[in-house]
């Protein structure tokens, strides 16, 4: 499959303080980014996701490692293929919405007949058309995110990257962000979203890289993520006071002689074929599927707000 965006052992410690003490930020990171999907970059915050992407926009060089655009190397032909809103956009408040949009076609070196079309265009992706005269400063927080959208589309790329487009989103802006990345995946762009909201990225990726404290703790397609970490729940009853489950059982329980067991899911099988011919009685077999939160938080652990490492 063709890949939009890869990242080959990105490293980058950020130096800091008149002795130049190295802070870790991204430590060997390695992602591949398919085209025509939307990927997911998890991680709490100070997990070296905007660094990753800093670094993948040429923003930043990094201390070792490579990216490639659409399998080009990393240079301004390349990246004229992406689009990018960051994690905190500025916009000219005092300009209106349409103004706005021309004054970065204009950067993009867009005739004014193109220019024109574009943020009429845009705008109307982006459910801001009412808006196009209306100055940013009396925009709401989702308007702005949106028009962020707009904004980062106005060259037309293949790829737009959006650090944290759900961050200070009520619940409908946040439904709207997401509506909108997916309209935009559908019509072939493929898109790399940074987040620390879960659910956002839960209904909207196709795969998911997981990063802590600068590096990659978890990757893939979120349904095999979530089914790896499936554990079953087997309730039983009529079995010997002497019996004892397989060894792999995490957690075991009475209540009113029925035995309540959790399995992972490789061992079921065993679990119940030792249960019968122990002259038990399966009550219930049901399957206990992780959400993406419970998983992240698994993995993250305590230190879900650990930062990253300091190296000196
Ligand atoms: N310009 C900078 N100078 C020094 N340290 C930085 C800078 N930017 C980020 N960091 C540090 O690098 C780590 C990763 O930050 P960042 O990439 O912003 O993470 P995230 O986007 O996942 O929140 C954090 O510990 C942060 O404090
Ligand atoms: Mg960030």
């Amino acid at each position: 499959m063709d890949k939009a965006l890869e990242l080959e052992n990105l490293s980058k410690t950020y130096k800091i303080g008149f002795r130049k003490a190295g802070r870790r930020a991204v430590v060997d990171v390695s992602l591949s980014i398919p085209a025509g999907k939307v990927f997911g970059l998890l991680g709490p915050n100070g997990a070296g996701k905007t660094t990753t992407i800093k670094m993948a926009l040429g923003f930043l060089k990094p201390d070792s490692g490579q990216v490639r655009i659409f399998g080009e190397p990393n240079g301004p032909k390349a990246r004229a293929r992406i689009g990018f809103l960051p994690e905190q956009p500025y916009f000219y408040p005092h300009l209106t919405a349409g103004a706005a949009l021309d004054f970065y076609g204009k950067l993009f070196g867009l005739k004014r007949a193109e220019r024109i079309e574009r943020t009429k265009l845009l705008l109307d992706t982006v459910g801001l058309s009412d808006a196009v005269k209306l100055p940013l400063s009396k925009f709401s927080k989702g308007m702005l995110q949106r028009f962020g959208i707009a904004q980062a589309l106005v060259n037309n790329p293949d790829l737009l990257i959006v650090d944290e487009p759900a961050s200070g989103l009520d619940p409908i802006g946040q439904v709207e962000m997401r509506r909108l990345l997916a309209a935009l995946n559908a019509e072939g762009k493929s898109i790399l979203l940074s987040s620390h909201y879960l659910s956002e990225v839960e209904n909207i990726c196709h795969e998911v890289a997981i990063m802590n404290k600068g590096t990659v703790i978890a990757r893939g397609d979120i349904g095999k993520l979530l089914d790896a970490g499936d554990v079953y729940t087997v309730k039983a009853k009529s079995l010997p006071k002497t019996w004892r489950p397989v060894k792999s059982v995490v957690k075991k329980g009475h209540i009113n002689g029925i035995a309540n067991l959790i399995v992972g899911k490789d061992d079921l099988d065993r679990l119940i074929d030792g249960i019968r011919s122990a002259g038990g009685h399966i009550e219930d077999v049901r399957k206990v599927t992780k959400t993406l939160e419970e998983l992240f938080i698994e993995l993250v652990g305590a230190n879900a707000n650990g930062g990253s490492h300091d190296a000196n």
